[in-house]
């Protein structure tokens, strides 16, 4: 048995008898767990379930320092210097809500933001907001080959720009952006530098101080650990200086009838009861990936990413699109395809006669349903980044996006079973 096979044991997942022969193709979206992490879940709950930071009887105090042992192992698994600078939230959409939020108190009229087409909606939607305030956000273009368009960034870095907010890894076309130089240019620009990680954490190593960005957003259910807990790191003095998100218990030091001063960080930002089980989940999916240690992670999905292309070549499944860098030293384990063009509805005028669709297409859904048929999970659909389907001038796609209990043979099965559904919907073309 491979390392990889072996790996896999360790997701009670796969061996469920509620889903034989399962193989799961959409990490991107949320990974398995491993019995590490249930168990440790578990654990708190059978043996130490409580509030923290509050009671001082014996297992809320243990469950204050499992919590608190948790943030320290997750903050040096991203090279962060000091724990404090690691706030707990629900996840990577929250963290880059509360950004937009906290930022956007300082920020005026004709002040810029700038972000980039390949963004999720998550770090869109947030930035959007601010536009009420008459803040312009711009959109770093992507090349033909699905890279940033780093000409297209340098234009648009103007001295009004007051953030940078971008992805690590792109969901969708997999690109690994390069952010050591995009966020020298940025700290020269003397603009704020926002890394959106949630597809960078779990597949490769990590480290703050090396990208030298002020914040790292990322969720815990992508990279093995529960759902619910994410986290957002961001530079102490920067954390310091910022207005809190939410307000309520924990983030308080003073509540008084005339108002209110703040906990120090990270706890400003963890209003409420948080997510304890969350916590200690996540250390323990840290400490799982640890034991295989990130640079194997990310050569393991190399190796996948390599292997899809050339079964991409040798299958030539006729009208079969695929999106992305080729390069896969900038390519994370991400594979989104199309059989035939799927245009939007305002582009398609050229594949339409009498609004029916012509030319050999199948739609996303429907290869998703086929692959189900066969036991492979796959996403289709616009993967939360509309403006990047409309700019790659589709609807939609199906993604495959791998993880560590994948193995090149999850990959023959796919292109077999694409095969497969391409002569299905093929009605004799
Ligand atoms: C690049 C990227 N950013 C942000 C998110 C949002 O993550 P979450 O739904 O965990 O907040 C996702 C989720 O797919 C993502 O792929």
């Amino acid at each position: 048995m491979s390392r990889w096979e072996q790996i896999k044991q360790d997701f009670p997942i796969f061996n469920s008898s509620k889903n034989s022969d399962l193989t799961y193709l959409d990490s991107a979206a949320t990974s398995q767990k491993p019995k590490c992490v249930i168990d440790a879940v578990r654990e708190f709950y059978e043996n130490y379930n409580s509030n923290v930071h509050r009671g001082i009887y014996g297992i809320s105090e243990t469950a204050t320092d499992m919590y608190e042992k948790s943030r320290e192992n997750v903050s040096s698994f991203i090279g962060s210097s000091h724990a404090n600078q690691l706030v707990f939230l629900r996840n990577t959409t929250e963290a880059l809500n509360l950004l937009s939020y906290t930022m956007g108190r300082n920020l005026v009229s004709g002040d810029e933001i700038l972000i980039s087409i390949m963004e999720h909606h998550s770090n869109i939607v947030p930035w959007q907001f601010l536009e009420e305030k008459g803040i312009k956000v711009n959109y770093t273009d992507i090349t033909a080959d699905g890279k940033l368009d780093m000409e297209d960034f340098r234009r648009k870095l103007s001295p009004r720009t007051r953030i940078v907010s971008l992805t690590h890894v792109s969901n969708l076309l997999g690109t690994i952006n390069p952010l050591v130089d995009i966020g020298r240019m940025v700290h020269d620009n003397d603009s704020i530098f926002i890394v959106d990680g949630a597809q960078s954490t779990p597949h490769m190593k990590v480290n703050v101080q090396d990208l030298d960005c002020d914040f790292f957003a990322f969720s815990g259910h992508k990279m093995l650990g529960p759902s619910g807990i994410g986290v957002l790191y961001g530079k102490e003095d920067m954390l310091e200086s910022m207005h809190p998100f939410l307000g309520g218990g924990e983030m308080i030091r003073t509540v008084t009838t005339s108002g209110s001063t703040w906990n120090d960080v990270p706890l400003k930002f963890e209003a409420g009861t948080p997510n304890i089980e969350g916590a200690i989940g996540l250390s323990a999916a840290v400490d799982y990936l640890r034991g295989i240690g990130m640079e194997n992670v990310r050569n393991h999905e190399k190796d996948l990413i390599e292997y899809t292309l050339k079964m991409e070549e040798e299958y030539a499944i006729p009208d079969m699109v695929s999106y992305g860098p080729k390069n896969t030293d900038i390519r994370g384990g991400v594979y989104s395809f199309n059989i035939g063009e799927i245009p939007p509805m305002d582009m398609d005028e050229k594949f339409r006669e009498n609004g029916v669709m012509i030319g050999s297409s199948v739609h996303p859904h429907d290869i998703s349903t086929s692959l189900d048929a066969g036991n492979v999970a796959v996403r289709s659909g616009h993967h939360c980044a509309m403006p990047l389907n409309h700019r790659l001038g589709v609807v939609a796609t199906s993604r495959a996006s791998y993880y560590v209990y994948n193995t090149r043979e999850d990959i023959e099965k796919l292109f077999d079973q694409l095969e497969k559904i391409r002569k299905v919907y093929d009605l004799g073309r």
